[in-house]
């Protein structure tokens, strides 16, 4: 079969188009014909080992996002069967319950092999029925981006109506949690470095929205906004260069969620206000199954739809990687198989 692989150094060099034996399904695993795949951030870190040791040795096959159908099931399998259409869970081991380290510790595109491949073979535990009104691009989106954001809000943050939210920047994630913080009724700015994603992310539902860079105390006009102590939740991609302006914008007793190191990744604000004013700071990984059932319910419920920015075909994973870094894209950016 065709696989886009690190294959055999960890630089972007080494990424490349290139073939494997077509696997076979064991007793507890499905076969996957696949048919989407969908970026995300991490995707650019993968292959400069940007995941530390614990990464897969070479070869790896790139992507953690993706959708397909099972087209062979072992015999032990029940719950699943030929003909479903499937998303490969981004952690093989974490369906329910509070992280722990072995259920963080095997993930697609870094522990294990990603989704860029004609066929995935995995336990039938680490796949989810993907809702059945999205297309096949849209459907391969929701392992990473959007359980993140799902997690974020409604699991960790327990976001509830009438609450404030604040969202940075119009990526995947962004996107995700813009979506899911409207349905659950909550009142949300988005901060972006453009008017024009701002303009479309008010399409989408965004009730103020900032210009991070015309305005770079952003957390102070959040707060003016929202006309009282502050932000209910903070939405953190960017990590240090963006935790000080979180801090300012959080309500006293208001959640910050942090979920990525975009504009750096270590801590250098100052924590007085953040101990006296009891925020709370929350890491947040991705989650688990039973955080992917959710959110499809909610988005079928809803008939939602991911934001999808771009599509590329299977040969063009390297040029959809620098469309990625080009920081362009308005939601996601997907390879159709
Ligand atoms: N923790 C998790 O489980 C998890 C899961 C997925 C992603 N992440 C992390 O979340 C971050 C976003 O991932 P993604 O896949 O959504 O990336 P992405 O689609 O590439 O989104 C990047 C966007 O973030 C915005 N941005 C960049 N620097 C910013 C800053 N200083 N302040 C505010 N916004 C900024 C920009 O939006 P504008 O163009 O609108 O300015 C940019 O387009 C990454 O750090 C990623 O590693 C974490």
């Amino acid at each position: 079969m065709r696989v886009f692989q690190v294959e055999d150094g960890w630089s972007i060099e080494h990424v490349r188009l290139s073939t494997r034996l077509d696997p076979q399904p064991g007793a507890s695993q499905v076969r996957i014909r696949m048919r989407a795949s969908a970026l995300n951030y991490r995707d650019r870190l993968v292959p400069v080992r940007g995941y530390g040791s614990r990464m897969k040795t070479l070869p790896l096959i790139m992507l953690s996002d993706g959708v397909g159908i099972i087209d062979a099931v072992g015999e032990r399998v029940t719950h699943l069967k030929v003909g479903d259409r499937v998303c490969p869970l981004f952690f093989q081991t974490w369906t329910s319950g509070e992280p722990t380290k072995p259920r963080l510790s095997l993930s697609l595109g870094a522990e294990l092999d990603g989704t860029m491949a004609e066929w995935m073979v995995l336990p039938a535990e680490g796949v989810a029925l993907a809702p059945t009104h999205l297309s096949d691009l849209e459907a391969a989106t929701l392992p990473t981006a959007g359980v993140t954001a799902w997690r974020t809000l409604v699991t960790e943050g327990r976001v509830k109506p009438g609450d404030t939210v604040v969202v940075q920047g119009t990526g995947g994630v962004a996107l995700f949690a813009l979506q899911f913080a409207k349905l659950l009724g909550a009142f949300v700015i988005v901060t972006s470095s453009s008017d024009e994603k701002l303009a479309r992310a008010r399409e989408l539902g965004a009730d103020e929205t900032i210009n991070y860079l015309t305005i770079p105390e952003w957390g102070k006009r959040a707060r003016e906004i929202v006309g009282s102590d502050g932000i209910d939740h903070v939405v953190d991609v960017g990590g240090q260069g963006t935790l000080g302006q979180s801090a300012r914008a959080v309500r006293t007793g208001g959640t910050i969620s942090l979920l990525g190191v975009l504009a750096g990744g270590t801590m250098d604000i100052p924590f007085g206000p953040i101990v006296t004013r009891n925020v709370r700071l929350q890491g947040v990984t991705v989650g688990s199954a039973d955080d992917f059932a959710a959110m499809a319910r909610a988005i079928t419920q809803h008939q939602s739809r991911p934001v999808i920015d771009r599509v590329f075909g299977f040969e063009e994973l390297l040029s959809a990687l620098d469309y990625l870094a080009s920081g362009k894209h308005f939601g996601k950016v997907c390879i159709q198989h």
